[in-house]
């Protein structure tokens, strides 16, 4: 048999080293000397190796693989990637939101779900979750929400008695809280999961007109869940167990897909229905608008290089195409703004020239120069000029994907339609979606979520929100938390019960 005999090591400069065991020393016993440069480039290098982790969405993994067009909705959306029979390459990011890049996979987290598709008209970024909904609906909240879901600032610990604090104090959230502490709240697996847009974005047709639409990838190996108990056990078994799962499959040639289908509404719709179509507390009803097949994605290529083409990865909802906008959804707004700044502070002002956030379209822009920048810039470097540099098409692409907007500057919520509240939906979901096996589960998972560390005034308003979603649910959770306290430790669950310590104070 032959050998195959490897390459001789070379610096990053290309240079052959001596020696891939042995630092320069004066004699095998003497002082390093400083102009070993291999040990100097290899102790700065390391050095440098970690680039700040995302500040939500840490810990992830993903692939790449195609879309491929198979329904007819050219008569909503000129967007090439949606034209009948298209294919587009795309990469997938799935990720946890609250935990850092070395956390479980198996939290009870909502998931990210953010595609890349490398259309023949630019980069569409499609960054949603496993969730139709959000916690909150006003980007001003993102941040504290956030903060809230990671660690305290004394012990560094996560704390189910700040999470409580915030959603309590944050009753729009609840439908997405109902939704997380459902059986959903904890996937099997990446590829037994479901994506969302969860925002309201706009499509615009080929004749101009304008729509609202609504994501939804369905997964086609069908939704799967971890119990609580299966998740706790998992993450101790395997931290990463999500990661490698996704990996596998695809290295054993079980590639996954999803489906992907949209809600349409027509534009005018938005002004009259009964929800306020951009708050992202709220999905539309299948009943009012439909699930419309337009194509399948289908994973089937692993990263070589996970930095490389997935931690240096630059998922923006910014990146919108031809076809594609935008919508009044004040958190979609805010998002705009938010993650191309995160990439250029995380990976670097060039980050759009690394292979994996690079388009296949050809790009002819202005900026220029900044620090890592290797495509190199030609002139005239400034518009508009008349010496044949690139010119923008209004008859082509001039008509912003906007809306008429007009009102007096404000800082307040939505304005409130018929059927707006913060309960309505999440009520809905936990007495028409669930069944008796799912219901017990949620109640279950709630009371454990709040045993962990949840203390008054938190508790006791944790309880009513749950009777504001369902009376009967509520009243499930608070004595399912009363009675595991009273077995567990009876004086903690006097001192956290107001009546009670009222009582002992009085005597
Ligand atoms: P439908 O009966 O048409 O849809 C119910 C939806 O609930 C389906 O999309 C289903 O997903 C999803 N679902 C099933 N089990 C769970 C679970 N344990 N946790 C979360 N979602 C689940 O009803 P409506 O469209 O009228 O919506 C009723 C309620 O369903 C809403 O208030 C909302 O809470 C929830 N929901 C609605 C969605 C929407 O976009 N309309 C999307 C997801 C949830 P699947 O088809 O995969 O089984
Ligand atoms: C990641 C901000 C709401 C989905 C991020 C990152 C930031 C951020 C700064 C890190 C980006 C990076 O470093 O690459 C915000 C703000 C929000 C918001 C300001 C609200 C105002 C949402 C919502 C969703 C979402 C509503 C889903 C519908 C994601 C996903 C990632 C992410 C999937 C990870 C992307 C990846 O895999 O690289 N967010 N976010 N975010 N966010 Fe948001």
């Amino acid at each position: 048999m032959t050998q195959i005999r490897p390459e001789p090591t070379t610096n990053d400069a290309g240079i052959p080293v001596e020696s891939d065991e042995h630092s320069l020393t004066v004699g095998p016993d003497g002082p390093i000397l400083l102009h070993d440069n291999y040990l100097i480039e290899q102790m700065a290098q390391f050095n440098r190796e970690r680039v700040p982790e995302r500040q939500p969405h840490a810990k992830g993994s993903g692939a790449f693989g195609r879309f491929e067009t198979t329904g007819d909705v050219s008569s909503y959306t000129k967007a090439a990637v949606f034209q009948p029979g298209t294919k587009t390459d795309l990469l997938v990011r799935f990720s946890t939101v609250a935990g850092e890049r070395g956390s479980p996979d198996t939290w009870r987290d909502p998931r990210g779900f953010a595609v890349k598709f490398y259309t023949s008209e630019g980069n569409y970024d499609m960054v949603g979750n496993n969730t139709p909904v959000f916690f909150i609906r006003d980007p001003l909240k993102f941040q504290h929400f956030i903060r809230s879901q990671k660690r305290r600032a004394d012990n560094n610990l996560r704390d189910h008695d700040m999470q409580w604090d915030f959603w309590t104090l944050s009753p729009e959230s609840a439908h997405q809280v109902t939704w997380l502490m459902g059986d959903r709240g904890i996937p099997r697996t990446w590829r037994h999961m479901n994506g969302y847009s969860s925002h309201t974005y706009m499509w615009i047709n080929a004749a101009g007109e304008r729509f609202w639409v609504k994501y939804h990838f369905k997964t086609d190996q069908g939704v799967e869940c971890f119990t609580q108990d299966e998740a706790d056990q998992m993450a101790s078994a395997d931290t990463d167990y999500h990661t490698r799962d996704l990996y596998e499959s695809i290295e054993r040639g079980d590639h996954p897909s999803w489906t992907l289908k949209v809600q349409v509404m027509p534009f005018d719709d938005a002004k009259v229905y009964r929800f306020n179509p951009f708050d992202l507390t709220k999905v539309w009803p299948h009943g009012d608008y439909p699930l419309i097949d337009v194509g399948r994605m289908t994973l089937d290529r692993n990263p070589t290089d996970h930095h490389t083409e997935i931690e240096q990865a630059a998922f923006e909802p910014s990146n919108l195409v031809p076809g594609i906008g935008a919508s009044p959804d004040k958190m979609l707004l805010g998002r705009l703004f938010s993650y191309p700044d995160a990439h250029r502070y995380r990976i670097g002002a060039n980050y759009k020239q690394l292979p994996v956030n690079a388009p296949v379209a050809p790009v002819h822009s202005y900026s220029k120069d900044g620090a890592m920048r290797y495509t190199k810039v030609s002139d005239p470097v400034y518009a508009p000029n008349s010496k044949g540099g690139p010119h923008a098409d209004p008859a082509r692409y001039g008509t912003p994907a906007g809306w008429h907007t007009d009102g007096d500057m404000v800082r307040t919520a939505y304005t409130l339609r018929e059927d707006d509240d913060d309960w309505g939906q999440a009520g809905t979901m936990v007495r028409e979606v669930l069944d008796d096996d799912q219901r017990e589960r949620l109640v279950d998972n709630v009371v454990g979520h709040l045993l962990n560390g949840v203390s008054e005034p938190v508790l006791t308003r944790a309880f009513d929100y749950w009777r504001n979603v369902d009376k009967g649910l509520g009243d499930r959770i608070e004595s399912g938390v009363r009675a595991k306290r009273d077995e567990k430790d009876p004086k903690a669950a006097d001192q956290g019960n107001p009546a009670r310590s009222s009582m002992q104070h009085k005597a």
